[in-house]
């Protein structure tokens, strides 16, 4: 991808989630009944996140969805605009809105669970009509919330125009070779990435195969061990490690990287920078609680991108 002045425009396909956030000392067994510590709602799905995330660096973001009729879907429009994020793409149907239910323990590990809703209702016309609307995309990104055929039509639309097609295959599920086709980067998190390549990430030679596999540039978060990334000729591994943090809720961390990452790439800061640029503000993002709301903001934003632009890389 060329370097590129002034901000980068990103694409994000994907889904809006309301997340239900349950704070808890433990989780509970089966037919158990826990009193928890805190409840947060807040504003989620990978695809929103994941905007945010690049939206809050700086980039000029495009939004592409399908919301419910319901107030949940009210309220995430009015999230999208209170960050500037261009919602002339999203669509709404009759019907609920996307939910995550998610459970929190003490060391900020999550259990979350999806009901899609109308996230599953976004076609794949609207998705590559809505790519052709944005003609000056540098990056187009998806994640495995929709339909893996509606992704693939937006990369479709996205590669006729020179996008690069960024895919989070979270949460994991068998790749279909029409998107896999389409994909230049491939973000899974360690559990993916074992999910998808029976692989372990701790293997050089795991990474390397399943890159060369799908012929994808492959990029492992690996939580706070940072990120994996295969070398473009499949023949080295180099592994960025994350900053040191206390976690507090580790929600969000991997679309925090993946919202970072594409800012970099897309505006043109070099793979090895957005690869420590998404480390930067995932590792950030886990010392505070909820998922959007734990993204860095304003001053810690600005610290961060000139810690990255301002050390060799
Ligand atoms: O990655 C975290 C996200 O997963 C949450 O916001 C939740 O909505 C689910 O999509």
């Amino acid at each position: 991808m060329a370097t590129h002045h002034g901000p980068p425009t990103v694409v994000v396909v994907g889904s809006t989630n309301i997340d239900l956030v349950a704070y808890l000392s433990r989780v509970p067994r089966s037919g158990e009944t826990l009193v928890g510590r805190r409840f947060q709602m807040g504003f989620g799905g990978k695809g929103a996140n994941q905007a945010v995330m690049a939206r809050l660096l700086g980039a000029e973001v495009v939004m592409v969805n399908c919301l419910g009729d319901d107030t949940y879907g009210d309220m995430t429009l009015d999230n999208f605009a209170g960050f500037g994020i261009d919602t002339a793409n999203v669509y709404r149907v009759p019907g609920a809105s996307g939910v995550a239910p998610i459970w929190v323990e003490p060391d900020g590990s999550n259990r979350i669970i999806i009901i899609p809703g109308a996230n599953h209702e976004l076609t794949g016309d609207q998705a590559a009509r809505s790519v052709r609307r944005t003609p000056d995309a540098g990056a187009v990104v998806g994640q495995f919330e929709i339909p893996q055929e509606v992704t693939a039509a937006a990369f479709a639309a996205a590669r006729e125009q020179g996008a690069t097609t960024v895919l989070n295959p979270a949460p994991a599920a068998a790749l279909s070779s029409g998107l896999l086709e389409l994909t230049d980067w491939l973000i899974p998190n360690e559990v993916e990435f074992e999910t998808l390549s029976g692989g372990s990430p701790d293997s050089d030679r795991a990474l390397v195969a399943f890159a060369e596999e799908t012929a994808t540039r492959l990029v492992v978060t690996l939580g706070e061990d940072g990120a994996a990334v295969v070398s473009a000729g499949f023949d080295r591994v180099e592994r960025l490690p994350s900053p040191g943090v206390d976690p507090v809720d580790t929600t969000g961390a991997g679309d925090a990287f993946v919202g970072a990452f594409v800012f970099g790439l897309a505006s043109g800061l070099g793979e090895r920078a957005a690869v420590r640029l998404g480390n930067a503000c995932a590792a950030d993002s886990v010392t505070r609680p909820g998922t959007q709301s734990s993204f860095p903001r304003s001053e810690r934003i600005e610290q961060l991108l000139a810690e990255i632009r301002g050390s060799s890389v």
